[in-house]
């Protein structure tokens, strides 16, 4: 049977999820998974376990602390499987934006005064700011602008753009208002035509399928977990033999500790340790779904990935063609999703009435959901909307249903 005929088992998805059954989240249709997802209890199951028995120093020798330890180096080389990489190759930080901050700071001693840095208009400011940073040690910052017309980063327009003096390329890999999924693959293979460094932002790609870095063959690629069904912290990858040339942030002594180097402290080791339990839901997933087939931990994340992408799209279609179908709604971004060219974050503005007054009443009927920026409002401006009242952003990850988007649907039918 091809995987197109499996369907997501949503009861099965959903009783994962305690927060389906809290009487505080449950009564919410909830749209706002972009800005943070729920938890699997396995995730809780962890964290608790941290803090119940082994919330002490890890690696010491008693057996409390070294099952701390143990927990916590067991949550990186999974993730590492996951994404595929090296479990040298992860950083654990506070968050996406931490991350971006301590490596662009490492990342300066690349930069003589003339060389060149990309941004985007496109990207949410964490993947923006930090690069921009560059420019006080004597880097020129030069602007990948989006197609006003479609909000779309155009590949042409970076090529404009590169020249030998290129550094840095930093773009994300899925706008959190445009929703498209850019193509960091390709994006990869030009920036290297130049020697330069590729920066990605897979913050709003990662919750709708877990990347390979090593297929992207980006430099460095950073995501949120409590975003991706886990605790407040961020994940950074990147290539061994860069981060072998960055300098060492960390105390004097741990030179050459690589990826210990990059920050100047240690992880959350109880949020760490349970991001256990994210990959432990992903396999549980994995064994419903396919209970006859064993295979490798990332060649499971692969189907995973193929099963939430199938059910994001027929759950976020019905949604795009109707928000489409209304003169007075400006949807940003792809009109239908297909073949994953774009993640179930929808964002959009009404003609005659404000962003905020939507928000509010949709709030009001049972909708989770909020207007804002959401902090891309380099893109929110390029697009000629009022960044204080910014947009409407209805996103669904694979636990969201087709009940969801019809309540959703109902509600802006009276608006
Ligand atoms: C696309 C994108 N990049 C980066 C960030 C920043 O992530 P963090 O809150 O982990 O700093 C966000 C947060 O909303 C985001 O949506």
């Amino acid at each position: 049977m091809s995987i197109k005929n499996i369907a997501l088992d949503i009861d099965f998805v959903k009783a994962q999820f305690p927060a389906f059954k809290d009487p505080l989240s449950s009564k919410w249709s909830f749209f706002e998974n972009a800005g943070g997802s729920y938890v699997p209890h396995n995730v809780i199951k962890h964290l608790n376990n941290f803090m119940t028995s082994t919330k002490v120093q890890p690696y010491a020798e008693f057996d409390i602390s070294a099952i701390a330890g143990n927990n916590m180096d067991k949550a990186t080389e999974l993730f590492a499987e996951m994404i595929n990489a090296r479990k040298d190759e992860i950083i654990i930080g506070a968050s996406t934006t931490m991350n971006m901050y301590v490596l662009s700071n490492a990342m300066k001693h690349f930069i003589k005064p003339g060389d060149e840095v990309i941004v985007t208009n496109q990207d949410h400011e964490a993947n923006i700011g930090a690069w921009r940073r560059l420019e006080s040690y004597g880097a020129v910052i030069k602007e990948w602008k989006i197609n006003t017309e479609n909000a779309e980063l155009e590949i042409e327009d970076l090529k404009a753009l590169l020249t030998n003096k290129t550094k840095i390329v930093a773009v994300t890999h899925c706008s959190n208002i445009v929703g498209s999924i850019n193509n960091l693959q390709s994006i990869a293979k030009l920036v290297h035509e130049y020697n330069a460094f590729l920066v990605g932002d897979g913050v709003s790609y990662a919750p709708h399928g877990l990347p390979n870095v090593k297929d992207l063959d980006v430099d460095f690629y950073t995501f949120s977990l409590y975003k991706t069904y886990g605790p407040h912290l961020g994940l950074l990858y990147g290539k061994k033999e860069i981060l072998n040339q960055l300098p060492n942030q960390n105390h004097e002594f741990l030179e050459g500790d690589v990826p210990y180097t990059l920050n100047p402290g240690g992880p959350n080791h109880e949020e760490l340790s349970c991001l256990v339990g994210i990959y432990e839901y992903f396999n549980n997933l994995y064994n419903h779904h396919f209970p006859d087939e064993n295979n490798t931990l990332r060649k499971k994340i692969e189907k995973i990935n193929e099963l939430i992408s199938n059910h994001e799209e027929q759950i976020a279609n019905p949604l795009l063609e109707y928000l489409n179908s209304r003169n007075d709604i400006k949807l940003i971004g792809k009109k239908k999703i297909e073949n994953k060219n774009r993640a179930p974050t929808i964002a959009f503005t009404f003609v005659n009435q404000s962003s905020k007054k939507i928000s509010d009443q949709l709030v009001k009927n049972g909708i989770a959901t909020r207007n804002d920026n959401f902090y891309a409002w380099r893109c929110l401006k390029a697009l000629g909307i009022d960044v204080d009242d910014g947009v409407v952003r209805t996103s669904m990850v694979h636990y969201n249903t087709h009940e969801d988007v019809e309540k959703l649907i109902s509600v802006l039918k009276k608006i």
